[in-house]
Order: C-alpha cells, then sequence, then structure tokens
C-alpha cells in the first residue's frame, strides 16, 4: 500500500502529534487547522520537539532539517487533492465532523482514503456524509495520545468499508512501528470503551473539585495499581472537552447505562473552559 502522501485536519492535540508521527516516518504531510493561531502553535510545538530530539542525540539535525521540509502548515483549500490518505483529527462533534467530510468527499480524489481520528462516533454514521463510491475508502483510524509515542492505532471498518483496506493499513501500520488492532465499529471500540471506568470510578469516588483527594487517586493508582498516570492527570492530557464529549457519546450508544454516565463536575469544567493542560488548568494548574 502507498502511503506517502498525508493531509492531517486539525491540529489540535491529536493532529499535531500524528502529523509529527508521519513526517518522522518520513511521509509528506500537509497539516490544516480552522485556525491560523492554532497552525502557529502547533508548528512551534513540533518544531520545539525535534529540536530539543537533536540537543538530546536522539536524531540528526540533517533528518529534522528533512522532517521539517516534510511537513507543512497549510490552509484547507491549498493542500493537495491527490493525498493518499486524509486524517480528521478536528474536535468530537458530530455535526461539525459530517459537515467537513462532506466537504473532503467533494475536495479529494476517489482513490484518497479518508480516515477519521474519531474517539466514539460510530465510524458508518459518519461514512453517511460522503459518496456511496467513498464509503469502500472510508475508515476509523484512531490513534492514541501522545501519538508519537502510542504504539497502537485502532482500524476500524464501517459497514461499507472494504475489508482488504482495513488489512492493508494493518500492515502498513504494523510495518512502520505501531501496534494496530483492527476494531469492530462499536461505541467507544476497544480502549474507550474499557477505559470509561477508569475515569468515571475516580470522579464518583473523589466527588467534588477537590485537588487533594485528586492527587491521593493519582497516586494510589500509580504507585500500588502500576498505572504510567493517575486518571486525572490523563483527563487533563487528553482535554476535558474532548473526554466529556467521548463520555456523553459512549454513555447515549449504550442506553444511557448508569455505569457510563458522566460526571457533573466534566460538565462544569467544561463550561469554566477548563480544559487541562491545553487551557494550562483542568483537575490541576500547569505552568
Ligand atoms: P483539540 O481540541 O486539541 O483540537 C481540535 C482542533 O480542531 C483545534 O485546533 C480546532 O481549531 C480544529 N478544528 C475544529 N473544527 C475544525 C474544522 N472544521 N476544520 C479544521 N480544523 C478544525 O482536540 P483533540 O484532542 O486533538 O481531538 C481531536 C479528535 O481526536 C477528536 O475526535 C477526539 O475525540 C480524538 N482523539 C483525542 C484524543 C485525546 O487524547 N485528546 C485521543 C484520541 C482521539
Amino acid at each position: 500500500m502507498e502511503l506517502n502522501r498525508i493531509v492531517v485536519i486539525g491540529a489540535g492535540t491529536m493532529g499535531s502529534g500524528i502529523a509529527q508521527w508521519f513526517a518522522q516516518e518520513m511521509c509528506q504531510v500537509e497539516l490544516v487547522d480552522a485556525s491560523p493561531a492554532q497552525l502557529k502553535k502547533a508548528q512551534d510545538a513540533i518544531h520545539s520537539s525535534w529540536n530539543k530530539l537533536v540537543e538530546k542525540e536522539k536524531l540528526t539535525s540533517c533528518k529534522v532539517n528533512q522532517m521539517k521540509k516534510l511537513l507543512e502548515f497549510k490552509a484547507l483549500e491549498a493542500v493537495s487533492p491527490n493525498a493518499h490518505l486524509v486524517i480528521e483529527a478536528i474536535i468530537e462533534d458530530l455535526q461539525i465532523k459530517k459537515e467537513l467530510f462532506k466537504s473532503l468527499d467533494r475536495f479529494f480524489a476517489t482513490s484518497t482514503i479518508i480516515a477519521s481520528n474519531t474517539s466514539s462516533f460510530p465510524i458508518t454514521q459518519l461514512a453517511e456524509a460522503v459518496s456511496d463510491e467513498r464509503k469502500k475508502c472510508f475508515v476509523g483510524l484512531h490513534f492514541f495520545n501522545p501519538a508519537t509515542i502510542m504504539k497502537l492505532v485502532e482500524v476500524i471498518k464501517g459497514q461499507a468499508t472494504e475489508e482488504n483496506l482495513c488489512r492493508s493499513l494493518y500492515e502498513w501500520f504494523d510495518a512502520h512501528g505501531k501496534k494496530p488492532a483492527i476494531s469492530k465499529d462499536s461505541p467507544g471500540f476497544i480502549v474507550n470503551r474499557v477505559a470509561r471506568n477508569f475515569y468515571g470510578e475516580p470522579l464518583r469516588i473523589v466527588g467534588e473539585d477537590n485537588e487533594s483527594k485528586m492527587k491521593e487517586v493519582d497516586h494510589i493508582l500509580k504507585e500500588i495499581g502500576g498505572f504510567k498516570m493517575g486518571p486525572f492527570e490523563l483527563m487533563d492530557l487528553i482535554g476535558i472537552d474532548i473526554n466529556y464529549s467521548v463520555t456523553c457519546s459512549v454513555w447515549e450508544a449504550y442506553g444511557k447505562e448508569p455505569r457510563f454516565a458522566p460526571h457533573p463536575l466534566q460538565k462544569k469544567m467544561v463550561d469554566e473552559k477548563r480544559l487541562g493542560r491545553k487551557s494550562k488548568h483542568g483537575y490541576y494548574k500547569y505552568d
């Protein structure tokens, strides 16, 4: 499978990491965002991360110069319409995503694979926005945060996605050092279904906006449970808004089963724009 020209749409937490990873794999990448300021922020963050890797002698400056040339930051209208793969990584909002897919379907060549990095929306439902022809090459590619480091990529087959496409994507990611997993198109796919209670139960245990209790839960799960990050630290890394949207969407999809219910603190924080690391204030404060 030839995957060399990649377009990533959304230069937030996930899109910027996905674009950086593809450039590190020496693919040509065009990164797009509706906000020019966000695009500039992503460029600065990626370049600074590469410069640090040169300082630590993990990458050569020659390789980083090549990667900087491979990764371009653009407006959607300026990207190449004959990309091999387009990955959508914009906010977790079904209607906004569907609007975007409608226009991507018109813009890109019929051979272009269109993928969504959604954490929770059914791929079959997102594919309603594209033509029947495109549905065959419309797929879920769910990366994890941070995308440059986390190896798992869930490859999600929608109802009309070609089986062979999923298999080829699996093989491509496997050959490029990721650990792909083919998932059914079920709510939350694999990880976000299993992980719901990793967030929900600690929220119910603490029950209020209390930093010292949250620290205690994070400490116990890391030091005794052996998890790399505690649930409150992880929600701050993911983004409180994204985590809240995913919680709501999985809860709705399972007929509002109480075990998946969102906690009122999540909504309160989204309303207050306490979004985690990206807004420098979530369950914890950041410099
Ligand atoms: P984010 O909020 O950090 O970034 C979203 C970006 O999309 C923003 O920069 C925004 O300006 C841009 N955007 C919004 N509408 C747009 C449009 N119509 N066209 C172009 N750009 C647009 O969100 P994040 O965390 O990167 O999440 C993106 C997607 O990835 C979501 O679907 C989320 O569920 C999924 N995801 C998130 C993970 C996480 O840990 N944050 C992990 C895995 C998947």
